[in-house]
């Protein structure tokens, strides 16, 4: 099919051609297996060849050597055994018509000497990186010829396992650290001048040439800029561009913009919700501009309109579209059935990046199945039997159980107390930051309404409208409510995080928030609060700031709440609040015991998760034929739900029961969706 979509053109890289402009930049989802891309690696990424993609850069940060362990679960490239695992990867999504190419690098110090086989790490300064805290080794000669010969070797698998190319990762790792004069110390041949800092990248590129021969693309993926005082500049950003494409070693260039040694500056290269919109793509328009070479990028380019003015105005030769095809693997697809409508859009809510820090795998926070692949397919399938299904409450669980089942063709109701769909969502997204999230709810609505499901809102339901309704299943997505009855005396005393956030309190003058959740209510409270100007100490018990908020997620709360001079207190938790006038004591008291504080405030602010809305499920409980029981070895193994015969009343339609989201207990959103699609997707 013939088009003009400057997206769907072909682009031609050396012998390889690519089908289209879309590719997936290297992202690590922490997949692997004993350091392998095992099945469950190799699903993910069959499904994003399927879905059109023309490249996938496979892993994120593979590591070439022994002292560069992953932080997180990365492939471990130095692996011998890596290769025909890597072969059964590269065949499945050539099969699909997608390129596949490879990240590989050497950490320096941004890693941890107690990982891994607890190596020193090795760096050409003794300076730490603030991300990772280890304090490297300065590296010697014979690290130097080691490492040469280990990125050599690593290449030299890729090239066995079929790859179409590598990619050298210079941004934060061992690569530019050498480039950059913040973290290379060393005298001559390999520090001081621009050339002697670079030598080590072409001393690298030299030895994978001389083993892969011209055949394998290489590129390198690196900052052309590091925006810190000190560091590498854009003009010495545009001079490396000019000195890589001069080597005649390097197939294309990869852009990014910024530093990553930071949490700060790791969420500024790549940003999230709230933050703007493709922020470095003119910069690399430059780079392209000036170099006339092959260009990839990406950084926060989440839908087809932007990404096709990226290839349009010629700033870029691929764009990355990276967590837009975590949350929708089947974006060129669509675009190509002119079905750009449907794609899910990613809210860039970076659940799936800061996961992966906290030690986790990679998981969208609304395509639950996105690194499930292997047991929840992203194409729902029919149901054998289409069965009427009465969904109450329209949050994130019970739209997404809406969605699926209509989408396997059941007859779906659905029934909201409130006059808009959301719940929780809605109540997030009226933070200007956090705006997009309703993206989650939108999107969700507009398929629902495109297959007939049947909205109620206002709706405020009990046991009995729901059995007049004669439903075959019932699912109670009804969410929960703050739960602040959480004090020894003095609850009455206090409000809720939510009474902020939905703006039926108004913040007082002098505020104590009390955060023993740890999640994102009690920091969008906390900024509402302080932009009033009122004084706000944020208190938790935790040892560390808002857990689950996570490390990126937290960068723009901190940014707003430290120069609005928020105090933030943590290991102590908050007692008792007890009236003394017009004002209110906040006794104070720590886990670890012993100690006794007051404050004096005027407002005492509780956010501790919410208590389940679940009236209506004990009501239906008895009178549905599963007593709302779930058997969780069939949920967890994709298999239906059993059909339970329990007594039901004489004359009364016979009908499951299940409950899902907050309504059964204080999650998140992912979960909420988790929930629901896994449940009906075996209805
Ligand atoms: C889960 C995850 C892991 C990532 N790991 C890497 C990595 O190891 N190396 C790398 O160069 N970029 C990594 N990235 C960054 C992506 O390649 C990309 O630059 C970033 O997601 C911005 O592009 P996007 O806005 O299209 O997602 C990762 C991204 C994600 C979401
Ligand atoms: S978690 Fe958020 S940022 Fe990550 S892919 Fe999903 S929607 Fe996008």
């Amino acid at each position: 099919m013939s088009t003009n979509d400057p997206l769907l053109q072909p682009f031609q890289l050396r012998h390889l051609r690519l089908r289209n402009r879309v590719m997936t930049t290297s992202h690590e989802p922490a997949y692997a297996e004993d350091g392998l891309p095992k099945e469950r690696y190799r699903a993910y990424h069959v499904a994003r060849a399927r879905g059109g993609i023309a490249l996938t850069m496979t892993a994120g940060s593979a590591a070439v050597s022994r002292d560069s362990p992953p932080v997180f679960n990365n492939i471990l490239a130095y692996k011998d055994e890596v290769v025909p695992w890597m072969k059964d990867l590269v065949d499945a999504c050539h099969e699909h018509g997608a390129a596949v190419m490879i990240q590989l690098t050497h950490l320096g110090r941004r890693t941890r000497w107690d990982k891994g086989h607890w190596l020193p790490v090795v760096s050409p300064s003794h300076h730490k990186e603030a991300a990772h805290r280890a304090f490297p080794k300065k590296i010697e000669d014979w690290d130097l010829a080691r490492i040469i010969k280990e990125y050599a070797d690593a290449a030299e698998r890729m090239q066995a396992a079929g790859l179409d190319g590598i990619e050298l990762e210079a941004y934060g790792h061992l690569l530019d650290q050498f480039w950059s004069p913040l973290t290379n110390e060393l005298e001559g041949p390999y520090g001081g001048t621009l050339e002697n800092r670079m030598r080590f990248t072409l001393d690298v590129l030299r030895a994978v040439r001389a083993r892969v021969g011209a055949e394998l693309i290489v590129g390198v993926r690196y900052t052309a800029d590091e925006r810190l005082e000190g560091g590498l500049t854009k003009a010495e950003g545009f001079e490396i561009s000019r000195r890589l494409k001069a080597s005649g070693m390097v197939d294309f260039l990869n852009i990014v913009r910024g530093h990553i040694d930071t949490d700060a500056g790791l969420t500024d290269l790549i940003p999230i919700q709230g933050m703007p919109s493709a922020p470095h793509l003119d910069f690399t328009g430059e780079i392209r501009a000036a170099t006339q070479f092959p260009t990839f990028h990406a950084a926060r380019i989440q839908d087809v309109a932007t990404a096709r003015h990226a290839i349009a105005t010629g700033k870029v030769d691929m764009i990355g579209m990276t967590r837009a095809h975590m949350t929708d693997p089947d974006i060129v697809r669509k675009i190509i059935a002119k079905r750009e409508g449907d794609i899910r859009p990613c809210v860039g809510a970076n659940y799936c990046l800061d996961r992966i820090y906290q030690g986790g795998s990679a998981y969208c926070i609304h395509n639950a199945a996105t690194g499930r692949e292997l047991f929840i397919p992203h194409e729902i399938p029919p149901a054998a039997v289409k069965r009427r299904v009465v969904v109450v409450g329209a949050g994130p669980a019970g739209l997404e159980a809406a969605r699926v089942a209509a989408e396997r063709g059941h007859e779906v109701i659905v029934h909201e107390a409130a006059a808009d769909p959301g719940g929780q969502v809605r109540l997030t997204a009226r933070s200007r930051a956090r705006q997009e999230m309703i993206g989650i709810i939108d999107w969700r609505m507009a398929q629902c309404t495109t297959r007939n499901v049947k909205f109620h809102f206002e709706s405020y339901v009990d046991a009995e409208d729901v059995m007049a309704g004669r439903p075959d299943v019932v699912i109670v997505a009804t969410g929960g409510l703050p739960h602040t009855e959480v004090l020894k005396a003095g609850n009455d005393l206090t409000v809720s995080s939510w009474d902020i956030l939905s703006g039926s309190i108004q913040p007082r003058t002098n505020v104590l928030l009390f955060d023993d959740a740890g999640d994102h209510s009690a920091l969008q409270a906390a900024q509402v609060i302080a932009n009033s100007g009122a004084r706000l100490e944020i208190m938790t018990p935790d040892r560390s700031f808002a857990p689950e908020v996570m490390a990126m997620n937290l960068v723009p709360y901190m940014r707003s709440l430290q120069s609005l001079d928020v105090t933030f207190t943590v290991t102590f938790r908050l007692e008792q609040v007890i009236r003394e006038g017009s004002s209110l004591l906040a006794i104070v008291g720590s886990d670890y015991g012993g100690v006794r504080k007051e404050r004096r405030v005027d407002q005492v602010v509780i956010n501790h998760g919410t208590l389940p809305n679940d009236g209506l499920y004990f009501a239906l409980k008895p009178v549905s034929t599963n007593r709302g029981a779930v058997d969780y070895a069939r949920l967890i193994a994709g298999a239906q739900q059993p059909h339970d015969d329990n007594p039901v009343e004489v004359g009364s339609h016979p009908f499951q029961l299940f409950r899902i989201g907050d309504a059964v207990s204080a999650r998140n959103t992912h979960a909420a969706i988790y929930d629901a699609l896994r449940l009906v997707n075996d209805l």
